[in-house]
């Protein structure tokens, strides 16, 4: 019997919190995993199943060397996760020029770029995660964080318009909460460490059959936007 080649996924932000959990998760379940990091490396994990490429996603020509090193494998792409992120105005009341730059820049106009350069590189019935959050919810709106709720709110609405433009593919597309995480961005008082958020994650890309629905791992289900 042949057996078949294992699984390909692509992760962005796997240098640390819930991407490096993530990139641990999906070697232990056998998949190849391309993991992107700023620095080009990942200290703390060496695996033959792991593929380290550098992007920071706000340069648009590193985006383009990326793609192109993931294509030059010959691997199709299944799963592609949208994890890199950024908040640095999550404290904040009001919007501020260079906060609101970056944050867009990485959560919006990066991911946007880097999936719609991947894309072509995507196996008819692959995932594509977009790491987003509660806090990107209208009915969630609060009055902290104003660009990176704005960020995350763009990210639901491209992660619904790509579920419909992908869905004769059968490309399935659910923008995700990953819980609240002790990680940089999330705190140390978050309630989730990055290894039990990286499993309930994973528990939503096996459990999920829907596409544009928005996917909670808090209540392991879908929740209305
Ligand atoms: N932690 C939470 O409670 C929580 C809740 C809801 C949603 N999220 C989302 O989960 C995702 C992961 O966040 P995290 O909590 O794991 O935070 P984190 O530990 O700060 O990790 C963020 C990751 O994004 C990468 N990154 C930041 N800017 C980038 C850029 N310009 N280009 C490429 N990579 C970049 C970082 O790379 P470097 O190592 O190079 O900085 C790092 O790998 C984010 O999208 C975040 O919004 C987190």
């Amino acid at each position: 019997m042949m057996s078949s080649p294992p699984l390909t996924a692509v992760v962005t932000g796997g240098s640390s919190g819930i991407g490096f959990a993530l990139t641990q998760k999906l070697l232990s379940e056998g998949y190849h995993v391309f993991a992107t990091s700023r620095s080009g490396d990942i200290p703390g994990i060496a695996h033959p199943a792991l593929t380290v490429i550098p992007l920071d996603i706000t340069d648009s020509s590193m985006v383009q060397a990326a793609v192109a090193a993931i294509a030059a494998s010959g691997r199709g792409i299944d799963l592609l996760v949208n994890n890199a992120g950024a908040a640095p105005d999550v404290y904040d009341l009001e919007p501020k020029p260079d906060t609101f730059t970056q944050t867009f820049a990485t959560n919006v106009t990066g991911l946007v770029f880097f999936t719609e350069t991947l894309l072509p590189h995507l196996h008819q019935g692959a995932q594509i995660v977009m790491m987003s959050s509660a806090m990107g919810l209208i009915k969630n709106a609060g009055i902290n964080g104003p660009a990176y709720r704005m960020s995350k709110a763009a990210v639901n609405m491209y992660a619904v318009m790509l579920a419909k433009r992908l869905s004769e593919k059968q490309i399935r597309v659910t923008p995700m909460h990953p819980g609240w995480v002790k990680t940089k961005l999330g705190g140390m008082n978050a309630s989730l460490t990055p290894r039990e958020s990286a499993e309930v994650i994973y528990a939503g890309i096996r459990n999920n059959s829907a596409t544009g629905q928005f996917w909670n791992t808090d209540i392991n289900g879908v929740e209305m936007f």
